[in-house]
């Protein structure tokens, strides 16, 4: 069983393969949270006769994933570009002729809130059998002030309907919509000026994203919108250097963002300015997969002593794809982390990344009862080594029993 006495907030470099745990161990919860724990040789007889047990022999106990970067409420799907993919189109590509991204929002536009809400159900059943425990999500499809505002609301119906904690972002800046398309400004000014006012005022999101990238938002957009958001209480979380070196880094961390994402591109440079801030770095291997791009250079990231958090980008376009073992295994294919490193990486760094390591990301007392039970495996090592298939047994969030 993983557990830690008195975690930090992340691990970072070296300590990321520090994973403390308990052999033949015991672990006893309490409503929603995890009271105790120890080895069987000294369960105190008290916790014999609890009101329901488990019996978790030869199995592995570990702290439920944590998702610190999705889209995962949107409407339908995009196979057709799936194939224009295959065909060679690039991401890019796609994007200029006017799908990708505003593809999705033209199809938002005409689903209801309540349809979001089926279909964005669904995938959360779905991530929560796969251990995920905590997740956060993104708007970025409305693109208009309606749009974005139903999105976020559909957001804050799954945070009441789920045991899964949910934390929720909003990103008007994901593109530029299509009424707009010769006006970048006057869709940032009504991003400033009525979008994040009202979001404020409906104490709707958590978090404020940009995508930061070539084509989309430049750094210096990027912290206008963002000095906004602060000023409203949101805290930023960005996308940066999935397609270039955007300079979304440095933007980012100027900000005080809480992380930065992606960063299939970094340069040497971006390392340093990372070294000297508490931001996040949060790799998204699913979408290099996906999109068949370069990696992000996971390893010196790590060997230069920075934390690394992982995610799935859970989203229609770049990654269709919310399976948290998946990214783990890429996390050890790809980028070649230890399971450790990439273990701390989706739980306890995961959940820093999202600000809620207080109470997740790792099994500590005082903390969310949320939790995996593996089949009988080797090891962690078994986990990211049988890609494509399932390791886990049962999931628990908040205490209870979600498969
Ligand atoms: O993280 N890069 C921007 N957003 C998503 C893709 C969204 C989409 O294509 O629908 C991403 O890759
Ligand atoms: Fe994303």
């Amino acid at each position: 069983m993983n557990v830690s006495e008195n975690p930090p907030e992340y691990r970072a470099g070296k300590e990321m393969s520090y994973l403390p745990s308990l052999e033949d161990a015991w672990i006893y919860c309490d409503g929603e949270k995890i009271r105790d724990y120890g080895t069987m040789n000294d369960l105190p007889e008290a916790y014999r006769n609890a009101d329901e047990s488990y019996n978790a022999e030869s199995r592995l106990l570990m702290p439920s994933y944590c998702d610190p970067h999705t889209h995962l409420v949107y409407p339908g799907s995009r196979e057709l570009e799936f194939i224009d993919k295959i065909k060679g189109l690039s991401y890019v590509e796609i994007a200029r002729r006017g799908g990708g991204i505003l593809n999705s929002a033209a199809l938002l536009a005409k689903t209801s809130e309540n349809e979001l809400f089926t279909m964005s159900s669904e995938r959360i059943r779905e991530i929560m059998r796969m251990g995920t425990g905590a997740v956060e999500i993104k708007s970025g499809y409305g693109l208009s002030l309606e749009g974005e505002l139903k999105m976020l609301r559909v957001i804050r119906r799954l945070k009441d309907a789920f045991p899964l904690t949910i934390k929720s972002t909003f990103l008007g800046a994901h593109a530029i919509p299509a009424d707009y398309k010769n006006d970048k400004e006057g869709y940032i000014k009504l991003i400033i000026n009525e979008m994040i006012p009202a979001v404020a005022e409906e104490k709707i999101a958590d978090f404020i994203d940009v995508f930061c990238d070539v084509g989309f938002f430049t750094p210096a957009e990027t912290s206008r919108i963002l000095e906004q958001g602060i000023k409203y209480g949101l805290r930023p979380k960005i996308h940066a250097n999935e397609l270039a070196h955007s300079g979304g880094v440095k933007a980012g961390v100027d900000n005080n963002a809480l992380s930065v994402d992606h960063l299939e591109f970094t340069a040497e440079e971006e390392i340093k300015t990372l070294l000297a801030s508490r931001t996040m770095p949060t790799l998204l291997p699913g979408t290099s997969f996906f999109l068949g791009i370069g990696y992000a250079p996971a390893r010196k990231m790590i060997d230069s002593g920075l934390p690394i958090a992982l995610a799935s980008d859970y989203n229609p376009g770049s990654s269709p794809s919310g399976n948290m073992n998946f990214i783990f295994s890429l996390s050890a294919i790809k980028l070649r982390m230890f399971p450790e490193e990439s273990l701390n990486a989706i739980t306890l760094n995961a959940a820093y990344a999202m600000n809620i390591e207080k109470e997740m990301g790792s099994i500590t007392k005082g903390k969310q009862a949320s939790f995996i039970i593996t089949n009988k495996i080797q090891g962690i090592e078994s986990i990211p080594y049988s890609f494509g298939s399932s390791c886990i047994k049962d999931v628990y969030c908040k205490g209870k029993r979600v498969i």
